[in-house]
């Protein structure tokens, strides 16, 4: 097993450039599926999950090239690809349900496992399921699996989610772009890797309006053509070295990063005390002395995202003041402070609130991240603790961030992995 040790107390400073969203690609890897042919999606982040879906495609009878160097991947995909997604790949991650709706429209069967993934609260399907039964799919479980059958084409269909799902959006979406006639799926979710799916599939020959909107209507077309595609930057990365270089007193040049996607998060670090400079292609943040602390209520774009929540607890762990944390999409999202205090930070947890009580130094000690933010929560108050913090689980970093340690080395801090 490996862990980092993180010895706490040096200032980042330097650049650092940001890869594509891990979000975004496995979604777009999956609508590759619409498509007989070859697709190439670019700006490909080197992350355990991107090779969980290779993997899942390759079963599906896909053809899956992987240009690390050269951060592209390559999908061929075959005129009927196979409609089993198993429970062995499945189960090591959630966002692997993001090829239901593509086999499901493209195949007119889908046999899913159901997910695993993060550790991060109940996050059901229901939404996913409630859409497509309304666009003519008949989706019943049987031993573990969701099991989708559309009998000919999928029927266009009014869909009004509960709440703007990030998962349920893309799963209809896709299912709605080779249906017969008019989908509209209202209460849609706006996230910028929404945008980006929704642009790859314009690309590719569909027909969507309402993008970046929470109305999307969508006109079926008979077919679709493989293109190539950029993915869009990895706006949760790009939010973790910001935050980092408030909490270490630094000074970070994000590149290859767009601010507009991180609105509210900046202005919150600027809250704190931060300065922050929009660049071209990015955006730098300086921060001298302690920062003060801020509240945090998590919501769906372009609200404060859940994604980002840890890593501001650990920041408000050693801020000047109190900060009032509310998080309204994942309820077991907290469970990581018991983990922070081990740090020495000073978290009471209350439903969907947490109160973070700045203290004036964390103090090192081994840690467990038990999901991929929570774990970059827990590295970002290793790099202010005194001492050198052993975070355990660094498999749930890996499955998120693409070069982590080699990142924060470039940028002065002193962590390493090690074999245990
Ligand atoms: C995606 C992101 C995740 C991010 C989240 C919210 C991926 C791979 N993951 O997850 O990193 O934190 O968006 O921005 O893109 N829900 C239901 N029924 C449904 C669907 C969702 O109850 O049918 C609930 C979930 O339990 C959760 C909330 O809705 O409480 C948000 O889920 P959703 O927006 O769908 O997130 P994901 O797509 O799972």
């Amino acid at each position: 097993m490996e862990v980092l040790r993180i010895t706490g107390g040096t200032s980042l400073r330097g650049e650092v450039a940001v890869t594509g969203a891990k979000n975004s690609v496995l979604k777009l890897m999956a609508a590759s599926l619409l498509a007989p042919g070859v697709t190439t999606i670019a700006n490909v982040p080197d992350i355990l999950d991107v090779e969980i879906m290779a993997e899942l495609l390759r079963r599906l009878g896909c053809d899956v090239s992987h240009e690390v160097a050269l951060s592209t991947i390559a999908i061929t995909v075959p005129d009927r690809p196979d409609h089993r997604a198993d429970y062995d790949l499945v189960r090591r991650m959630r966002a692997s349900i993001c090829v239901l709706g593509p086999l499901l429209t493209r195949t007119g069967a889908a046999d899913v496992a159901l997910p695993g993934g993060d550790n991060i609260g109940s996050r059901g399907l229901d939404m996913h399921i409630d859409g497509l039964r309304r666009m003519g799919a008949e989706v019943t479980s049987d031993h573990g699996y969701l099991v989708a059958h559309a009998g000919g084409r999928l029927q266009g269909a009014r869909v009004w989610l509960d709440f703007p799902s990030v998962g349920a959006t893309e799963t209809l979406l896709m299912a709605a772009v080779l249906a017969d006639g008019e989908t509209v799926i209202d209460n849609a979710a706006r996230e910028p890797e929404i945008v980006d799916i929704c642009t790859m599939l314009r690309t590719m020959g569909a027909n969507v309006e309402g993008i970046g909107t929470s109305t999307l209507t969508v006109i079926g077309v008979e077919g679709l053509r493989p293109v190539q595609h950029a993915t869009v930057p990895d706006r949760i990365v790009a939010g973790t070295w910001a935050v980092a270089a408030v909490m270490t007193h630094g000074d970070v040049t994000i590149r290859h990063a767009k601010a507009e996607h991180l609105s509210l998060a900046l202005e919150k670090l600027t809250l704190a005390g931060a300065d922050v400079e929009c660049l071209p292609d990015g955006f730098r943040v300086a921060m001298s002395g302690r920062p003060r602390a801020v509240d945090i209520v998590t919501l769906p774009y372009p609200g404060f995202p859940t994604d980002l929540q840890p890593q501001f607890i650990a920041l408000n762990s050693i801020a000047e003041g109190a900060a009032l944390v509310t998080e309204n999409l994942f309820e077991a999202r907290f469970r990581f402070v018991q983990e922070l205090a081990r740090l020495g930070a000073d978290v009471r947890t209350d439903g969907h609130h947490a109160l973070v009580r700045g203290v004036p130094v964390l103090s090192s000690a081994p840690v467990e991240a038990t999901d991929i933010r929570a774990g970059a929560g827990l590295a970002l108050a290793g790099l202010v603790a005194e001492g050198e913090t052993t975070v355990y689980g660094v498999g749930h970093i890996d499955r998120g961030y693409a070069g982590f340690v080699p990142a924060l080395r470039s940028l002065g801090a002193d962590v390493r992995r090690d074999e245990v």
